[in-house]
Formats: C-alpha cells, structure tokens, sequence
C-alpha cells in the first residue's frame, strides 16, 4: 500500500532501476495507485528500432490493464532522468502517455492526479490528468 505522493514516487524511483533505456540513457518509471491501495508499476523499454519504444507510463498502465484493473487508476508517480545523472529535473508524461492515462481516467469515471519527480532530488509537481490535457478525447465521447 502506497497513497502518500512520496511513497508513490519511491515506488515509480524503484521501477527507474528497471528501465531498458540503452539508447537514451533517460530512465524512467512509473507506479500507478489503484482504488483500494495496490501499487503497479512499469518501466521505459527502449527497442533497436526506436520509433517502438515504450513510455515507463504505458507499461505501468500495460501491467494495470493485464491484471483487470485499468479502470481502477487513482494516481500516478513518475521519475525519471539521466542514468548518468546530471539532472534532477522533474519528468512530465510525454502527450501520448497523457491520452492513454485519458483513457483509464475516463473509464474510471474519476480525474488522474499525476505526480511529477526526478529520479532524485525533492523537487515534486502535482497535478490533475485533466489539466495536462484538457479537453481530452476518449472513451466518453464514443458512448
Ligand atoms: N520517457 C518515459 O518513459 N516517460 C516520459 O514521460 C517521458 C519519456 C522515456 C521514453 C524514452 O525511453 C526516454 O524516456 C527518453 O525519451
């Protein structure tokens, strides 16, 4: 059980450790807190062929929908940097991130708050999902 921002945000720091990022050297994770407590997290999986790299925020929400639970997403942490660690700027979901977070956000019928960190440092941003993108299309206006 993870609910307090810093705890989320220690969990999305452990899964950075995870990242397969060879080719930006950028980790990135992410830990996803479900309606009730439980914690899932992901992390960037470059690929060869860059274009098919995956997003630390799209595997966590790969991991959430794999276990039923894509519906369920209260909140996200996201960290990430430099593995070689010259930064300790804050990491913000890229847009196609924030349109899939969209998507479970509007299953669940509820707003995402979004957590934004470094891998270290304190500097921490929250916000609401429906503010990083608003006006948002999704699974709502198919209804
Ligand atoms: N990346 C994420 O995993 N999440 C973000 O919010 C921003 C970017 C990854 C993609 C790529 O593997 C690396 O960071 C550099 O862009």
């Amino acid at each position: 059980m993870a609910s307090a921002p810093a705890e989320l945000v220690a969990a999305a720091r452990a899964a950075a450790a995870h990242a397969h990022a060879p080719y930006s050297r950028f980790a990135v994770g992410a830990a996803l807190l479900l309606d009730g407590g439980a914690v899932v997290s992901g992390a960037n999986l470059e690929n060869a062929s860059y274009g098919l790299s995956l997003c630390a925020e799209t595997a966590a929400l790969a991991a959430a929908n794999s276990a039923g639970r894509l519906a369920d997403v209260v909140a996200i942490a996201v960290a990430g940097g430099s593995i070689e660690g010259k930064s300790n700027a804050i990491v913000r979901p890229c847009g196609r991130c924030r349109q899939l977070l969209t998507e479970a956000a509007q299953l669940g019928g509820r707003d995402i708050v979004v957590h934004c960190a470094g891998l270290t440092g304190d500097a921490l941003e929250t916000h609401q999902l429906s503010a990083l993108l608003p006006l948002a299309f999704g699974p709502a206006d198919l209804a």
